[in-house]
């Protein structure tokens, strides 16, 4: 029989360094306005010298696994969700499994950008259906700040991202009479707009060398994005996904207590919330504090929900994201 899965804890961290719209007015040609009002971001936090992804990501993993009751030696494998990946290789995790003493259980990265949490948290669900593992600790973390480019012509894209990591404890629930469980993921990708969405350069398929002088003069090491149409498909995937994902449940939309969103863009949010008629009491955001940070925001959502009373055991917790790849992606959860 296959086994259900639950989520056991959840945790958050974000650096100390706040940087506000206008802030990043001061550098490019933008404002706290024109940023407001098509993102709702007001700040983000970036890290500040000595800070990198993976203690982001040990922060996030200790809250969750004290919100658990566990300790890391508690913990069978490590999924991590990055599109910042902390150097080119080894990936993120094993700079988070050097800080905590997993003993030599084993640890991954998972590269599917803003809808990475989402797609974990599908791959651990599976992990412990099969039996696989009992408990699988899933992270979002990510540094953005140090990729994005602090000029006008990077402006579309630089004021929306910033730096945070989420966790969750994912274990095995044996007992029946709990109901908490993930009780439906949904995945989907896109490749032909791969790079509708994409930072080029450092890569291997750019010979001789990864990187040329010529690219990095030409701001082809930095993030671009054509938004007009990344925002259609959002507008257009998260609906369809969410539906899909309720319906595989038997669920209905009014019966989910809240609703998870990634944070890429309130707007987004709001459209999608207005489309399907879900009230706004029950999208919450931290996009306005934290802006984007890709497959971090929707567990940082949930762990900051959980911490404040607002994500209690028994609710029904419905995540949906899109991201670049495409990847689209929803999953229903009883806490
Ligand atoms: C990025 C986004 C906010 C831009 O909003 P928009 O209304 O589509 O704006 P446009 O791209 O059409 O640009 C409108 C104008 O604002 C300018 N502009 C772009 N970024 C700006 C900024 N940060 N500050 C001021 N002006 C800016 C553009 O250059 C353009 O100027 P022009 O009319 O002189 O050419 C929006 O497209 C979006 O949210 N897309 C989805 C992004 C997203 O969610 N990405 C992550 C997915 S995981």
């Amino acid at each position: 029989m296959t086994k259900r899965s639950k989520i056991a804890g959840a945790g958050m961290y974000v650096p100390g360094r706040v940087v506000t719209n206008d802030d990043l007015a001061k550098l490019m040609d933008t404002s706290d306005e024109w940023i407001q009002q098509r993102s709702g971001i007001r700040e983000r936090r970036y890290i500040s010298e000595g800070e990198t992804p993976a203690l982001l990501a040990q922060r996030a993993t200790e809250a969750a696994l004290a919100d658990a009751g566990l300790e890391p030696r508690d913990v069978d494998c490590i999924l991590l969700a990055t599109l910042s990946g902390e150097h080119d290789f080894p990936g993120t995790s094993f700079f988070l499994h050097e800080r905590l003493d997993f003993g030599e259980i084993p640890c991954m990265d998972l590269r599917a950008q803003c809808s990475g949490f989402l797609f974990s948290l599908g791959m651990a669900d599976s992990l412990i259906a099969s039996g696989r593992f009992r408990r699988v600790l899933v992270v979002g973390a990510e540094v953005h700040s140090t990729g994005l480019e602090f000029a006008t012509r990077g402006r579309d894209v630089t004021v929306l991202f910033g730096d945070g990591a989420g966790a969750v404890l994912l274990e095995a629930n044996d007992d029946a009479n709990d109901p908490a469980g993930v009780l439906e993921v949904r995945m989907h990708s896109e490749g032909k707009h791969a790079t509708k969405l994409w930072v080029e350069a450092p890569g291997s398929a750019i010979q001789p060398t990864r990187l040329t002088h010529e690219m990095v003069d030409n701001g082809r090491i930095f993030p671009k994005m054509e938004g007009r149409f990344v925002f259609k498909h959002a507008v257009t995937r998260m609906p369809e996904v969410l539906n899909e994902t309720l319906s595989a449940a038997s669920v209905k939309l009014e019966d989910v207590d809240i609703f998870l969103f990634h944070q890429a863009n309130l707007r987004i949010n709001e459209y999608v919330a207005n489309a399907l008629g879900i009230p706004p009491e029950k999208c919450p955001y931290n996009i306005d504090r934290f802006g984007n940070c890709s497959a971090a925001s929707i567990p940082m959502l949930l762990a900051e929900l959980k911490r404040d009373g607002k994500v209690r055991s028994g609710s029904l917790v419905a995540m949906t994201g899109f991201g670049s790849g495409f990847t689209w992606a929803s999953a229903l959860v009883r806490m």
